[in-house]
Order: structure tokens, then sequence, then C-alpha cells
């Protein structure tokens, strides 16, 4: 069965300008207008999931269900393999209260010792995208991409563990790269980098209509 489209209203359940932004790049040139679970004062919903997944349903179900509209929301984080997946869902508690990604990067180097993981430390980002609509139907997409971790962090673009991930086949960090290269979506049909390009990309050529403007 084919996915649901989206129509001309959307519902982004995330209080993060930076994502809406991004989304309204995305989804503008569709047609479709998108409004922040924060402009329309719905509250945010703790992230009391365990999997990526599961967190971004629970955001869309939310904002959908308060505001009686089509809501997507994403969450995304990094998987290291010596470190059984961990920070996984917590990839921004460990950057503490203040958002200390500098900390947050000094934990990982400082686990995969004590844990005697030798480099290349396999690493992954993922993100996972859902949208929910007020009759409780679903659509969810998922972007992945794998690289290594170095140290020392290497870059000052972009945020979070960018500056550590080198992705599979590049020699430069996520945190040495500007947002276009990191998130390109090609036009040619070719895969995104990013995982967040990814998973939009699949999102794009399932529910959107590829109307051109
Ligand atoms: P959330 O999806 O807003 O819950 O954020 C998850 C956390 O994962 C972020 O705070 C970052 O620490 C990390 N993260 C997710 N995507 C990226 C990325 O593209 N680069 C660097 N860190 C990321």
């Amino acid at each position: 069965m084919s996915a649901r489209k989206i129509e001309d209203r959307l519902v982004i359940a995330s209080h993060n300008p930076g994502k809406l932004w991004e989304l309204r790049q995305l989804l503008g040139p569709h047609g479709v207008d998108a409004v922040s679970a924060g402009e329309l004062g719905l509250p945010e919903p703790e992230e009391t999931e365990t999997t990526f997944r599961g967190n971004a349903l629970l955001k869309a179900k939310a904002a959908s269900t308060a505001s009686n509209l089509p809501a997507f929301a994403d969450d995304s984080g990094l998987c290291v393999e010596a470190l059984d997946g961990a920070p996984g869902v917590y990839s921004a508690r460990w950057g503490g209260e203040h958002r200390d990604f500098c900390a947050a990067i000094a934990r990982v180097e400082r686990e995969l010792k004590e844990r005697g993981a030798e480099p290349p430390y396999r690493a992954y980002f993922i993100c996972a995208l859902a949208i929910v609509w007020p009759d409780g139907h679903v659509e969810e997409f998922e972007g992945r991409v794998d690289g290594a971790l170095i140290f020392p962090p290497r870059g000052t673009k972009g945020f979070g563990y960018d500056p550590i991930f080198l992705p599979d086949g590049l020699d430069k960090t996520f945190g040495e790269m500007m947002s276009a290269e990191k998130h390109a979506l090609p036009g040619d049909g070719s895969i995104a980098l990013s995982h967040r390009a990814r998973a939009f990309q699949a999102l794009a050529s399932a529910c959107l209509n590829l109307r051109q403007t």
C-alpha cells in the first residue's frame, strides 16, 4: 500500500528553532506549511521510550492529539559499537543539563578507554522520523550513516558529536563540513549523506507530492 501524503499543513513536534528551520526548507517547496509545537503553545512531552523510533512516535502522537493536525517528530543520536550502542537515545543527555558536548565527547573517549576498545571505533548516527495523523495513521522512516570515531575532535562546524564522526569513505569529520555538505540531498536520486537527510529523503519520496515551485 502506498504511503499517505502530507497535505497542506503539518505540526513539527519540536521546540528546537534549528530543526524547524531545516524542515521548513525541506517542506516549503512541496507546498507544506510547517507550524511548530512551540508556536501552537503545545507542551513538550518527556522522551521516555528506549528506542529512537519509540521517542519519535511518542512526540508525534502527543502533538497530533493536542492540535488535531498531522504531526511530525524526529529522534536521533549516536551509537558506538564498542559501547554497546551508547550513548544512543541518551545522546543529548550525555551533554548534561547545559548540553556540553565537549564533556559528552570526553565521556565517549573515556568509556572507550575504560573498556579497552581499540580503533577503529565503529559508530553510526541514526535518525527516526514519525508522522501521525489525527485518525491515528502513522508513517515512519529511518536514516543511518556509518563511520568511525576519531580523537582528538576535528572541526568547529556542526553540533553535538560532529567533530569526532568520520563518515565512511570521506576524510573530513562532520565537524569539518558545511551544513550543505553534511546534509546534501542530491537531486540526481543518489543517496544523501547524513542520517537526517537520508531519513528525510525517504519521507519526501513516500509522503510529499512532488510539486516543484
Ligand atoms: P534529538 O534528536 O534532538 O533528541 O538530539 C539527539 C542528540 O543526538 C543531539 O543532541 C546530539 O547530541 C546527537 N546528534 C543527533 N544528530 C546529530 C548530528 O547530526 N551531529 C551530531 N550530533 C548529533
